[in-house]
């Protein structure tokens, strides 16, 4: 079976449903306490055994390619500064992987932007991952548990999670079947009504994905928005690869969207060793 080394992550997006901080800061930029929301998960990546990351990308993000790539002169001012500890946050940010930047040029969907790492891909198995869905786990990390699925079944993977009914129009829904303890998917459908959704299991963003899905991609008609849809993608997909689920365990946060961040900037306030007691002792303090 072939390793996974690579990763897309798709961060072209306007960002619309965050302006007006997505005027001038991509909302991959936007930080859970003091680490922007995209290196949450190229720390899962790396923690996975990810070794590249194919960043898409839009005008006006360089800005997220050079959070990752190394700062000599800030790193020179820490040194003379004594700030060592600092020092080594910076450096470990810099020797986090290998990243890569392929250009998307005009917003034509996600499937779309995952078909512009083609290239940068190749021949090989790879995997995507969605910045707006952040996943806590205390077992492994959200993509490690997929590569668990992969290694036992040697086919595409996605994540999926149980939502309730009444939001899963907000998704894409898999029509799943058990077998052998596997959940094997049947049809992929993106964002149905309440009524027909095939289940209550919806697609989160992370993906392994077998090379094949670039030609499905290639053939996969625009939606009524001009969008190219992974999901649609990856249903063709399915008609001809076996394609698995696994349902990941851990906390989603949808960082794409204003309720779902400032929960993750709650939790992660609460979780970290340094501001975790201080900011308890203030919410318990407020008269809700
Ligand atoms: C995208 C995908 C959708 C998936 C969701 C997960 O939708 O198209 O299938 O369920 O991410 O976050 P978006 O949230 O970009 O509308």
């Amino acid at each position: 079976m072939r390793k996974i080394r690579k990763a897309v992550l798709p961060v072209a997006g306007a960002g619309t449903r965050f302006l007006p901080i997505t005027k001038s800061v991509p909302k991959e930029m936007l930080p859970l306490i003091d680490k922007p929301v995209i290196h949450y998960v190229v720390d899962e990546a790396v923690k996975s055994g990810i070794e590249e990351i194919i960043l898409v990308t839009g005008a006006n993000k360089n800005v997220i390619k050079n959070y990752f790539e190394t700062s000599p002169e800030l790193e020179r001012f820490l040194e003379e500064k004594d700030k060592m500890a600092d020092l080594q946050v910076l450096r470990d940010i810099s020797r986090l992987c290998r990243f890569s930047c392929v250009l998307q040029k005009k917003p034509l969907g996600l499937g779309h932007a995952v078909l512009q790492a083609r290239d940068a891909v190749g021949d090989e198995p790879f995997a995507v991952m969605l910045v707006d869905d952040i996943i806590y786990s205390k077992e492994a990390p959200a993509l490690k548990q997929l590569l668990n699925t992969y290694e036992e079944t040697g086919s595409s993977v996605i994540a999926l999670q149980k939502i309730p009914k009444d939001k899963i129009s907000a998704y894409g829904v898999a029509d799943p079947v058990w077998e052998a303890g596997n959940c094997r998917i049947k049809s992929l459908v993106e964002k149905p009504s309440v009524e027909t959704a095939p289940s209550d299991l919806a697609v989160v963003g992370r993906y392994l994905l077998t090379p094949a899905v670039f030609d499905h991609l290639e053939r996969t008609d625009r939606d009524k928005s001009g969008e190219i849809q992974l999901t649609a993608g990856l249903n063709s997909l399915c008609g001809e690869e076996a394609m698995y689920g696994c349902v990941l365990e851990g906390k989603r946060y949808d960082c794409g969207n204003r309720v779902g961040f400032l929960k993750a900037c709650v939790d992660f306030g609460l979780l970290r060793k340094d501001t975790g007691n201080e900011f308890r002792e203030y919410l318990k303090s407020l008269d809700l």
